[in-house]
């Protein structure tokens, strides 16, 4: 598969008076061409961070210290800035988690999107603009879309929010989607639409999409391939079916058992043992050693490299390897 985004490296991080946090450590992954990526997580291990680095959507005390994201040849992180107004929201578009913080409350909903074409297309009419505005409503499946129009988001419904957040990231015809655990905010029910959404619209529209979540389950229902992320790196990244069937990394495994078994109550990684470092206080070796059951001394002392051990099956791991599936 052709790529359209190739992340080397990332480092992001933020210079606290007293600490710094070490937020993203050497993240690395391929996005294909039309693919869904999921990026897999809990909470605090440096998913946003990845997201905004990639658009470089980082403000102090934060920095991007090192690393490349190349898009269409080029480094974003090392493009002119002037530039990055015009890969934002037109070839790069971001979806928030909180679809009601993110859209303005004193202008309408049509406005909106309408700003957002606007921006990137000078010389298109009033008319076509309101054209196309009602075509993106309609395409997200929005009740009403012609009532909504004229709407205000604080009239909307956190699921109708984030139908226009999703229409609005759409309004450019982006070549990537990156969408920031888009169904978080939302109830359950909420959530499996706009997963649907998400489904439909990647049948119709061109888009590759990076699907970032804490929740695994969710993930699988949209991805091609997940990659986990622990404590500001990329532990393990291979296809959905791999990922599932053949997980390598103590953590990838520790995040299937925790995932809710039929007629039982979820728990929260009930399978292993302790709390993930703080991002300024992260271990000298392997960053999962003090939770890991397959430790051994050297995992202490040196940080495993994400290593490809099998074709698109990656795995930064001292000891699981090829020997993890035993
Ligand atoms: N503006 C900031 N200042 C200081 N630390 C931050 C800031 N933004 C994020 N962090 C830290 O970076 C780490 C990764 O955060 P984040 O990417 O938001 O996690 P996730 O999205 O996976 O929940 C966390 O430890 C978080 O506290
Ligand atoms: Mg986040």
């Amino acid at each position: 598969m052709e790529n359209i985004l190739q992340v080397r490296n990332l480092h992001t991080y933020f210079y606290l008076e007293n600490s710094v946090v070490k937020a993203v450590e050497g993240v690395s992954f391929d996005l294909g061409k039309g693919e869904v990526l999921g990026l897999v997580g809990e909470s605090g291990c440096g998913k946003s961070v990845t997201a905004y680095s990639l658009i470089k959507l980082i403000d102090k005390p934060g920095r991007i210290k090192k690393g490349e994201v190349i898009f269409k040849g080029k480094d974003l992180l090392k493009i002119n800035e002037k530039f990055l107004p015009k890969i934002r929201g037109k070839d790069i578009s971001i979806i928030f988690q909180e679809p009601h913080a993110a859209l303005s409350p004193v202008y309408t909903v049509g406005y909106q999107i309408e700003e957002t074409i606007r921006a990137h297309n000078r010389n298109m009419g009033g008319k076509q603009l309101k054209e196309k505005v009602l075509e993106l409503l309609v395409k997200v499946e929005i009740k009403d879309p012609y009532a909504k129009i004229k709407s205000y988001p604080h009239n909307l419904s956190g699921g109708e929010a984030q139908r226009v957040m999703i229409a609005q990231s759409l309004s450019c015809q982006p070549q990537i989607v990156i969408a920031d655990e888009p169904t978080t905010a939302l109830d359950v029910t909420i959530q499996a639409k706009v997963i649907g959404l998400f489904k439909k619209l990647k049948e119709e529209e061109n888009f590759s999409l990076i699907f970032i979540t804490h929740d695994l389950a969710l993930c699988a229902q949209l991805a091609d391939r997940i990659a986990v992320m622990y404590a500001g790196q990329i532990v393990e990244i291979a296809s959905l079916d791999k990922i599932i069937k053949e997980p390598l990394h103590p953590y990838t495994k520790a995040l299937f058992l925790s995932l809710p078994k039929k007629g039982k109550e979820k728990t929260k990684l009930q399978a292993i043992k302790g709390d993930v470092p703080e991002a300024d206080k992260k271990p000298k070796g392997c960053f999962f050693y003090p939770r890991c059951n397959l430790g051994k001394n050297s995992c202490r002392e040196n940080r495993p490299e994400l290593k490809e051990i099998e074709p698109g099956h990656w795995v930064r791991c001292l000891v699981c390897g090829i020997e993890g599936r035993r």
